[in-house]
């Protein structure tokens, strides 16, 4: 079973998924070695054979929905986006819940083993939370993959996951565990996981950051994405901030955000 079929397979399947196959391209190879397993344990002669066994039998597009599942990550990914949240997101959004007396809450959507949300509490814990004492921060992480969140709970990470993370925050926030490294529990408390399909499910704002990285804006059609943000939307505190990733931008003309760093693809809820 070649590359190019399971390519050609894809761009056939992707838009029935109102997923969309340029965000596919460069990481084909996870969905194409999972459907081409799943393809061997049907013993079907190839890609041809299982678009027709999709056409005849509707519960097989779930399966195939979680083969086209993107779960890589690692913690302070994007380290210009994440010193952005470090350096002026985070204090100016502290700032102003101080003043308010509100919590602070913030959303990791998609947030696969947990390395984006507790990237966001590393900042808090070892950069913030001495200059904001005594306020209230929340951290809201989900993922529609149950798998990854039970590996979010035991947070142990391979060595490769902290790679972008400051060297002094690896040694005062991680225990070594055999080749592994497990994330001490003070820096794991303030964050809540959540299994959740995004198309479907939101968790109740509002919230004044969330980062919706490498998902919406990266992997769903554009009727999708509009959908998506626009529930999004509804869910943020006025100057709110979403962080979409390196590769993902707003659909053209979208109401009710602005563009504020557009290089690092953040934009604020105006
Ligand atoms: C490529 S990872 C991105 C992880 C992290 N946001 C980052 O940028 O490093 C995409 C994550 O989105 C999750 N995901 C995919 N489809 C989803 C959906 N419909 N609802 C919620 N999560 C989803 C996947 O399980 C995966 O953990």
């Amino acid at each position: 079973m070649s590359t190019p079929s399971c390519t050609i397979f894809l761009q056939w399947a992707l838009p029935r998924l109102r997923l969309r196959w340029p965000g596919f391209r460069k990481v084909r190879r996870q969905p194409c070695k999972l459907i081409k397993r799943r393809i061997r344990e049907l013993r079907l002669e190839g890609f041809g054979a299982y678009r027709q066994y999709l056409e005849e039998r509707p519960e097989e597009w779930e399966l195939l929905d979680r083969f086209c599942r993107i779960t890589i990550s690692r913690f302070y990914r994007g380290q210009g986006v994440f010193n952005t949240i470090k350096d002026i997101i985070l204090p100016e959004l502290a700032q102003a819940a101080t003043a308010s007396g509100t919590p602070l809450r913030c959303w990791s959507a998609g947030c696969a083993s947990g390395e984006e949300p507790y990237s966001l509490a590393l900042i808090w814990q070892l950069e913030l939370k001495a200059r904001f004492s005594g306020m209230d921060t929340e951290i809201i992480a989900t993922d529609i993959d149950g798998h990854l969140l039970g590996r979010a709970d035991e947070a142990v990470y391979p060595g490769a996951s902290l790679k972008d993370l400051p060297p002094a925050w690896r040694k005062d926030a991680f225990e070594p565990t055999g080749e592994l490294f497990r994330l001490r529990p003070e820096f794991r408390k303030g964050v809540r996981f959540l299994q959740q399909d995004i198309r479907r499910e939101m968790p109740p704002g509002p919230f004044h950051l969330v980062l919706c990285r490498n998902l919406a804006a990266m992997y769903f059609e554009e009727s999708l994405q509009r959908e998506v943000f626009e529930r999004i939307r509804g869910r943020m505190a006025e100057g709110g901030y979403l962080v979409l990733g390196k590769h993902g931008r707003l659909p053209e003309g979208m109401a009710g955000w602005e563009s504020w760093q557009e290089h690092l693809r953040i934009s604020r809820a105006v």
